[in-house]
């Protein structure tokens, strides 16, 4: 268009199209006025909804239709074809609804409906008061359920942390590489709390939780008592002891205070050294690329992220970060630090201008232990994420949950599994009894390449590769026993959708 706008997608659809055009099942992508619009049909049915994902506008006409919901190409998100509504994160907010119409072969998309109706089948003020320790993906996603879904008791959520719940994910990708805006972060702007009734309190550390007299004790001693609690503090990342190092010289990410720590160093900075090459390592690093900054990355395995990727995508990741410039030390720690010296366990030396540890993280589970809420490697939840003492729930990288796909009780470090969990809590935390039995999900992005993993696989005896890994097109099937466990892929949407669709099925059966 000559004054630079672009063109709305595919066909009008307040003009409509041929019923014939939209077959059983099928999607088109068209407009109304400028906004683009997902057609789909289910039958007799059919459905009008915006087509662009609110969580970061992926394109949901290339989503996959399941019943009558359509999932997210990008991050999987699951939005209602009848109302609009985000029902499964990682998006929260709705898309726009329209009304469709059938007319002599015809179909036509008329007004705009109303925001999604509110979905008040528990609305309800029991159980009076939930406190939320954790103010994260898990602990913001419940608060916000909770209010959806017309709970109207009161909602005390305690963070440790300094700033509203953010988008942590972007703190080692857009934001720390300078691309976002701090803006972008925030999962809510500040007035969200105060208009939902959401008591948010900030820098409220949680010490201790009774859990007979159904109190939680802040730092300083003041207490909250709760009806119901949800645990979702999260994860600590590892901090290593260096030889030599002072504190200064080793940074960590995890929340939006560390990240804004790294900028201010890395203003200055020309050479990082990044210890470890798992996800946050190899994020924070191309990160700092994208500064310009001189990156090394040392970690003792040979291949990056091959306990989880396994060898073929590890070596893949390993030469993008090389084409991008990253220098690896594979095989090596650091094994002291002298000045700005680094002196590896391998004999090398680095000069950095400071070290960032991606060396994994830790469950906090120290309030639940010390309440005597039963922990093994995670807070040990049942199938509706309730913990050993009743109405005390837990999750997100805490919770160790029976998860029904592979049989086993596991616990994952991903956004978008702590968001669901936080959700699912929410409704049991009013009286549901809705089971968690989602397909993990993550995605991590190195450049411009995005690798979305679907399933669970801690062991596997056979990986097979579909399409080419290094042209970035492909999908990696982790199996074990001939069984499917878990899905990567690169820039295969579709399958990464249907996989989880089949794991979720394998759940039901
Ligand atoms: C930089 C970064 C990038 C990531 N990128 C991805 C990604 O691309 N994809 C992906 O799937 N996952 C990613 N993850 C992992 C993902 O962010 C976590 O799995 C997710 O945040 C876990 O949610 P949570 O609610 O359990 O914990 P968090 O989001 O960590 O929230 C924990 C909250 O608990 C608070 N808290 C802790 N202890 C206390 C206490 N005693 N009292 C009060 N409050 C307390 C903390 O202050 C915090 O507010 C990333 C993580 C980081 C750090
Ligand atoms: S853009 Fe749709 S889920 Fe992320």
């Amino acid at each position: 268009m000559e004054d630079g706008k672009t063109e709305p997608p595919g066909p009008d659809l307040a003009r409509g199209i041929a019923l014939s055009d939209l077959p059983d099942g099928g999607k088109l992508l068209g407009h109304v006025g400028d906004e683009p619009v997902l057609l789909a049909r289910r039958g007799a049915e059919i459905f009008a909804i915006g087509a662009v994902c609110t969580h970061y506008s992926g394109p949901l006409a290339e989503g996959l239709i399941v019943g009558d919901t359509v999932r997210c190409p990008w991050h999987h998100a699951c939005f209602s074809l009848r109302t609009g509504e985000a029902l499964h994160a990682p998006a929260l907010s709705p898309v726009d609804s329209w009304a469709a119409e059938q007319r002599d072969g015809k179909v036509f998309v008329r007004e705009k409906r109303a925001a999604p109706r509110d979905t008040a089948r528990l609305r309800s003020r029991e159980p009076g008061r939930i406190v939320i320790v954790g103010g994260g993906a898990a602990g913001f996603a419940a608060a916000e359920m909770l209010r959806r879904k017309k709970f109207e008791g009161q909602i005390v959520v305690l963070s440790a942390d300094d700033s509203p719940p953010v988008d942590r994910p972007n703190l080692s990708k857009d934001y720390l590489a300078g691309n976002a805006p701090e803006d972008w972060l925030p999962l809510r702007p500040s007035e969200y709390y105060r208009d939902n009734g959401i008591e948010l309190r900030l820098q409220a550390t949680v010490e201790g939780i009774d859990v007979a007299l159904r109190e939680a004790r802040l730092a300083g001693g003041e207490t909250v008592s709760f009806d119901r609690l949800l645990l979702a503090s999260g994860a600590e990342p590892v901090r290593p002891s260096i030889p030599g190092a002072s504190p200064s010289q080793i940074l960590v990410l995890r929340s939006l205070a560390d990240c804004r720590a790294i900028i201010e160093r890395a203003k200055a900075a020309k050479t990082v050294l990044v210890l470890g090459a798992s996800f946050i390592g190899l994020e924070v690093a191309a990160s700092l690329r994208a500064r310009g900054i001189e990156v090394h990355v040392a970690a003792p395995e040979k291949t990056p992220m091959e306990r989880v990727l396994g060898h073929e995508m590890g070596e893949f990741v390993r030469a993008l970060h090389e084409q991008h410039g990253v220098r690896f030390h594979l095989g090596a720690t650091a094994a002291a630090v002298d000045g700005r010296e680094i002196r590896l366990s391998d004999g090398g030396r680095i000069e950095a201008d400071f070290v960032v540890a991606g060396l994994g993280v830790r469950p906090r589970v120290g309030l639940a232990e010390a309440a005597g809420v039963k922990v093994d490697r995670g807070v040990i939840v049942d199938a509706h994420l309730e913990t050993s003492a009743p109405g005390i729930f837990a999750a997100g990288d805490i919770a160790r949950w029976p998860d029904p796909i592979g049989g086993e009780a596991i616990r994952v470090e991903h956004w978008v599994v702590a968001e669901r969990q936080g959700q699912v809590s929410a409704l049991n935390m009013m009286g549901d009894r809705t089971p968690f039995a989602a397909a993990p999900f993550f995605w991590s992005q190195h450049y411009d390449v995005p690798i979305n993993y679907v399933g669970h696989a801690e062991r596997w005896d056979e990986v097979a590769v579909e399409g080419n890994i290094a042209a970035k097109d492909c999908v990696v099937r982790y199996k074990r026993g001939g069984r499917t466990l878990a899905v990567a892929s690169i820039f295969r949407d579709a399958e990464s959708l249907e996989a989880e669709v089949k794991f979720e099925a394998s759940a039901k059966a």
